[in-house]
């Protein structure tokens, strides 16, 4: 360098010292606290430095508080903490408005429109090492992350514990299940915050490869509801590189605190500058119905980076599944043998005659797939290792290339393709990631060669990597790295057991559906409460999708004579409002082929259902109680309505309004019969057409456990000849 550049960089370098001390003394002097509001003005979110330079944020919502004054900050564990000692070096505030259109999804156009504020926080007693924190404060709520910009004095740390603190305003009532590292299939639990203590023990119920948390706490999302009827949710979004996030609980102050899923050493997230947390997400309102709106999760994560979406498709699917767990007729597994290894010759085995993924099975369920409209079939137990999956902790459990004996791949996939259906992979990986990663370009290449274009995932049991758990950040990489690597081969992603979503499939369009709570198949295993369905979508589908697999009509499950006592707790007509309630682009007609056989006139109405949508009328809805919705199909002049109840009757309000005004619709209405109830008349039911238009309303009963569900569209004057106004 010459002596004149060498002047030149000492220039910048004083003047940028001078403005840098210009700016901490003007903003820790002069502007300790900031605050901004939503667009709308009703909430409200100050920022401040507390004494010892703490960074503090407080959220109120038309005056109220919603987070009263609550700390930020994480520990790290090498070296210094970003909990203190902060001075305010600079504050920034923009505002957005902007609309975008998912691939998928219960809207076409999102409104992006929230008001911003940055501040970098510098500590000055380690070399001015900053980070900054970002708020964005929509109508509907806020988020707000941590961002470790690249500098000198900052490259990698190791995170301890993140300390972001919700300092609620009261004893609310939440619907909770317990914080697990491993597993969100908890039944809900409704109390007081300042009652989880008391029913934790209770409320943590035995699950295949769980992993509760010591320390009192509860799974995100979490819906709450003050006593002067505010709804608040927490959860997370876009969740990269990072750990889930868990609320511990200080039951007594009302006060929640994060807590981040630790890898097999106990350590809670390597991180490399430029590097962000996951957003806080903190939804909020006075009507319940604007939770199930809210689309601020989704707008928080980042937009795909994929070029070429038209492959990414809406997918109604039955499956050879639903028997594997009560039927009692058929086996995940082909042979006798208990103890098997992938190196076997499977050939071998002793069948147990119970298989149920065979070729000729697998074309009666192609023949019932395109007799009825239906876009797939998922086969689950087509290739070799059930015998010897679960249990064991073992590494090398399947191949996903090897069909068992009698399963014809080739032959399955041309029958399909010759009926129009598609065939839905199915791969299980017993918790073993390690031995899925090694495998997964070839299991893809498979699925390209033998026309599969979707694939369902699965992650029971402990993890491997040994120590890891599916929270972890080892994991949430995992399961990203995958849906990532399936878009290469243009192959859509259903993970079940997989972390609970944060809305990243906005960024990874193809991952269009999880499980990631207690569905269906808990009900052929103890049961759901009939409010479970009214509590999920306000728990878990806040942070995307669900592959509920609804659509049960055989409810009593003793029908099939395997000695089973146990009972789908709802009635036939509440699971077709399912598919309108829990929100979801691939959705799977549950039921063994045979019972929609029994109900035709009810099963129309899943036939006829759209999964992907214009528009999305969320028209009545409390946590616990009660939900219905109204949506409109995608480029389609078709609506359709679900409503649900809990364990009480109820009477629905339906509201026509949203229907393009001055025409007649004819509306089919399936209604719970009058004598109808979940536990002792599930599967009486009326069908009824009528008129409707804009200005039309229903009061519908829904018996108890029951619901309505409802389709419209446009007839002509023959058809509407004949049928009364509503
Ligand atoms: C659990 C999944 O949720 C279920 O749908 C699947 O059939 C089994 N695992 C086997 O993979
Ligand atoms: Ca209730």
């Amino acid at each position: 360098m010459n002596f004149q550049s060498k002047k030149m960089l000492l220039q910048i370098r004083l003047s940028k010292t001078i403005m840098l001390l210009f700016f901490v003394c003007a903003n820790s002097l002069w502007v300790r606290a900031q605050e901004i509001t939503s667009p709308d003005k009703n909430l409200s979110l100050k920022f401040e430095l507390k004494e010892g330079g703490i960074p503090s944020y407080q959220l109120s919502y038309k005056q109220k508080p919603i987070v009263k004054p609550s700390s930020l900050g994480l520990e790290t564990q090498n070296g210094a903490s970003f909990m203190d000692g902060f001075t305010v070096t600079n504050s920034a505030q923009t505002s957005v408005d902007e609309s975008w259109n998912p691939v998928l999804g219960e809207e076409k156009t999102i409104r992006n429109h929230y008001n911003e504020l940055v501040v970098t926080l510098a500590q000055a007693k380690n070399n001015n090492r900053f980070i900054r924190i970002r708020f964005r404060l929509f109508n509907d709520g806020l988020g707000f992350r941590y961002e470790f910009p690249k500098q000198n004095d900052l490259s990698y740390f190791v995170i301890k514990e993140e300390r972001s603190e919700f300092n609620l305003a009261g004893n609310h009532k939440i619907f909770w299940i317990p914080g697990d590292y491993d597993t969100n299939e908890y039944a809900y639990t409704t109390s007081k915050i300042s009652e989880i203590p008391s029913l934790m023990k209770k409320a943590t119920i035995e699950i295949n490869a769980q992993y509760p948390i010591k320390e009192l706490s509860v799974q995100t999302p979490s819906m709450m509801k003050s006593d002067d009827g505010l709804y608040i949710n927490i959860h997370e979004a876009g969740l990269i590189n990072y750990p889930a996030m868990y609320l511990e609980v200080d039951a007594a102050n009302n006060k929640m605190i994060s807590h981040l899923a630790p890898d097999a050493l106990g350590a809670k997230g390597y991180m490399q500058t430029d590097a962000q947390s996951p957003w806080r997400t903190i939804v909020v309102s006075d009507k319940a119905t604007d939770i199930l709106a809210s689309k601020l999760i989704l707008n928080l994560n980042e937009p795909t980076s994929y070029k070429d979406v038209s492959w990414i498709k809406p997918v109604k699917f039955i499956g050879i599944w639903w028997e594997y767990f009560v039927a009692g007729r058929s086996t995940w597994a082909f042979g006798k043998e208990n103890n098997v290894k992938l190196t076997d010759d499977f050939t071998k085995l002793t069948p147990n005659g119970k298989h149920g993924a065979t070729t000729e099975r697998a074309k009666e369920y192609i023949d019932f797939a395109s007799k009825n409209g239906f876009d797939a079939i998922l086969i689950e137990g087509w290739n070799i290792g059930w015998e010897d999956w679960i249990g064991n902790w073992k590494e090398e459990v399947f191949d996903y290339v090897t069909p068992y004996p009698d399963f014809d791949v080739k032959a399955v996939h041309e029958y399909a393709a010759s009926k129009g259906v598609k065939i839905i992979m199915h791969h299980e990986t017993s918790g073993s990631a390690t031995n899925y990663e090694r495998r997964l370009d070839r299991a893809f290449q498979y699925m390209n060669d033998n026309g599969y274009d979707a694939v369902k995932t699965g992650y029971v049991g402990k993890i491997i990597p040994r120590g890891e758990h599916h929270d972890g950040q080892w994991m949430v990489n995992h399961y990203i790295n995958v849906a990532k690597r399936a878009a290469d081969y243009k192959i859509m992603i259903d993970s079940h057991e997989a972390v609970r979503p944060t809305g990243l499939n906005r960024t990874f369009p193809n991952w269009i559906a999880q499980e990631s709570a207690r569905g269906t198949e808990f009900e052929s295993m103890g049961g759901l409460a009939p409010d479970h369905t009214t509590i999920l979508p306000f728990t878990r589908l806040m942070g995307g999708p669900m592959d509920y697999t609804p659509g049960i009509f055989q409810t009593d499950l003793s029908y099939y004579g395997t000695g089973s006592t146990q009972r789908v707790n709802t009635t036939l007509v509440k699971q077709l409002a399912y598919y309108v309630t829990m929100y979801s682009p691939l959705q799977m007609a549950a039921d063994i082929p045979g019972n929609y056989e029994r109900f035709p006139d009810a099963f129309q109405f899943i036939k006829d259902v759209a999964v992907d949508w214009d528009n999305s009328y969320i028209l009545e809805a409390e946590p616990g109680d009660y939900i219905t919705i109204a949506r409109k199909a995608k480029g389609k002049n078709e609506w359709f309505i679900g409503g649900i109840t809990d364990e009480n009757a109820r009477t629905a309000n339906i509201s026509f309004d949203y229907l393009p005004a001055g025409k007649s619709y004819i509306a089919t209405i399936y209604a719970d019969a009058k004598e109808a109830n979940w536990k002792e008349n599930p599967q009486k039911y009326t069908v009824t057409k009528v008129i409707v238009t804009s200005k039309s309303k229903l009061k519908q009963y829904l018996a108890p456990g029951g619901g309505v569900a409802i389709s419209i569209k446009e007839g002509n004057p023959s058809e509407l000849k004949g049928l009364k106004k509503l």
